[in-house]
C-alpha cells in the first residue's frame, strides 16, 4: 500500500514530547501560522502584479524601510493570530511595541515573536525570502501577556520554525523533538511532510556572508574566513561562497548541505551595528533552535544563542551557525 502523505496536523499530533501530550494550543497556532504562511505564499507568487512590490515608507523598531509585504506579511500573521485568539501576545519586527491579543486569547498559555517578511531587500528581485516564528509558554497567569513573558532566553522556546517562499513554499519546524520538513501542495492547500528528520552534517563545505563587510569583522573572524578560501585537502578547501541575502533561504541550503553562516558583530563604527544585524528573539533564536534541534551549533561569538538572556525584544546579536565542527572551529580561532 502506498504510503500516504501525512500532513502537517498529523505530524503535529503524532509528535509528542516523550513525557507530555501534544498541547492542542500548540498545534493551533502552527496551524495558524500555515494558513498565514500560505496566504502570503500566494502573495509573493504575484507580487509584481498585485501591487505589493516597493516600499511602504515606513520603517520598522530597527529602522529599516519597511516594504509593502513585510506590513501585508505582518497583518495576516498578526490578525490570523488574534482572531483565533490562539495567543496571549505577539512580538514583531515590523512593530516597535508588543501587540496585545484579541480578549480570546487571554485565556491562551502561549506567546509568538515573529519576523513575519524576512530577506525583505530580496523581495522586489524575486529571490527566496520568509517568514521566522518562535513560540514560548507564558510565565504570566491570564490576561494579555506581559513584556516578562518575552524576555526569555532562547532554550525556553517551546517551538520555532520558518516558511520559506521560493520555487517551492516549505515549512520547516521542531517542538524540541527533531526537525521536520513540509512542502505545500498547492492543489490542495496541505503542507505535506518531505523532510521527516533533518539533520545536518558534522562539516560542510559552504560558506555564508556578506562579505563587503569584511573591513567591519574583527580580525579572528577576517582570518577565519580567510582561511575557507586556500587549499587543503585535509578539512575539504577551499569551501564554497553561497550567500543569498535572506537568513531563511542561507540557513535552509546550509541546514540541509552543512556549512557555516555568519553575520558577526560590526566593529568599525560604534553607532553601526556593534551586536550585528539579525536580532535575538524573532531571527537568532528560531534558527538557533532548529540548529541545534539538527545536530549542529549557533552561538554569537562568546555563547550559544540560545544562552542569552533577552533585554529587548528588537535587540541585534551577532550570529555564526551550522555544523558543529565548522562552528567549533570558528570559536577555537577567537
Ligand atoms: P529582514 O528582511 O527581516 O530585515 O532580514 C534581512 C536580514 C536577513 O534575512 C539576512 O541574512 C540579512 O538581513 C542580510 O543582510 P545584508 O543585506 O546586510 O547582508
Ligand atoms: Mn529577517
Ligand atoms: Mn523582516
Amino acid at each position: 500500500m502506498l504510503q500516504e502523505p501525512i500532513s502537517l496536523r498529523a505530524h503535529l499530533v503524532r509528535n509528542r514530547r516523550a513525557n507530555e501530550p501534544c498541547d492542542p494550543e500548540l498545534i493551533d497556532i502552527l496551524l495558524d501560522l500555515s494558513a498565514a504562511a500560505k496566504m502570503i505564499s500566494r502573495e509573493v507568487n504575484r507580487a509584481g502584479v498585485g501591487e505589493l512590490c516597493g516600499a511602504a515608507g515606513g520603517t520598522n523598531a530597527t529602522g529599516d524601510d519597511q516594504q509593502k509585504l513585510d506590513l501585508y506579511a505582518h497583518d495576516l500573521v498578526v490578525g490570523t493570530l488574534r482572531q483565533t485568539g490562539s495567543v496571549c501576545g505577539i512580538a514583531s519586527e515590523e512593530d516597535a511595541d508588543l501587540i496585545a491579543p484579541s480578549e480570546a486569547g487571554y485565556a491562551s498559555n502561549y506567546v509568538v515573536c515573529t519576523d513575519p517578511l524576512d530577506g525583505s531587500s530580496n523581495i522586489d528581485v524575486n529571490v527566496t525570502i520568509g517568514t521566522i516564528f518562535s513560540v514560548y509558554r507564558r510565565k504570566s497567569l491570564s490576561g494579555p501577556a506581559t513584556l516578562d513573558d518575552f524576555l526569555r532566553t532562547g532554550r525556553e522556546q517551546v517551538a520555532a520554525g520558518y516558511f520559506t517562499y521560493s520555487a517551492s513554499t516549505m515549512l520547516v519546524y521542531t517542538t524540541g523533538n527533531g526537525v521536520a520538513g513540509f512542502t505545500l501542495d498547492q492543489s490542495t492547500g496541505q503542507f505535506l511532510l518531505s523532510h521527516a528528520e533533518i539533520r545536518t552534517p558534522a562539516r560542510g563545505r559552504i560558506y555564508s556572508c556578506n562579505e563587503g563587510n569584511t573591513s567591519k569583522w574583527d580580525e579572528p573572524t577576517r582570518k577565519y574566513v580567510e582561511s575557507l578560501k586556500r587549499r587543503n585537502p585535509e578539512t575539504g578547501r577551499p569551501y564554497t561562497a553561497r550567500y543569498v541575502g535572506s537568513l531563511v533561504a542561507d540557513f535552509h541550503r546550509n541546514l540541509l548541505r552543512g556549512g557555516i553562516f555568519l553575520y558577526p558583530a560590526d566593529h568599525s563604527d560604534p553607532s553601526g551595528k556593534p551586536q550585528g544585524k539579525l536580532r535575538l528573539m524573532y531571527e537568532a533564536n528560531p534558527i538557533a533552535m532548529l540548529i541545534e534541534q539538527a545536530g549542529g551549533a549557533a552561538t554569537d561569538g562568546e555563547q550559544p544563542i540560545l544562552d542569552i538572556q533577552a533585554t529587548d525584544i528588537h535587540q541585534r546579536v551577532p550570529l555564526i551557525v551550522g555544523s558543529r565542527d565548522d562552528v567549533e572551529e570558528y570559536l577555537s580561532l577567537l
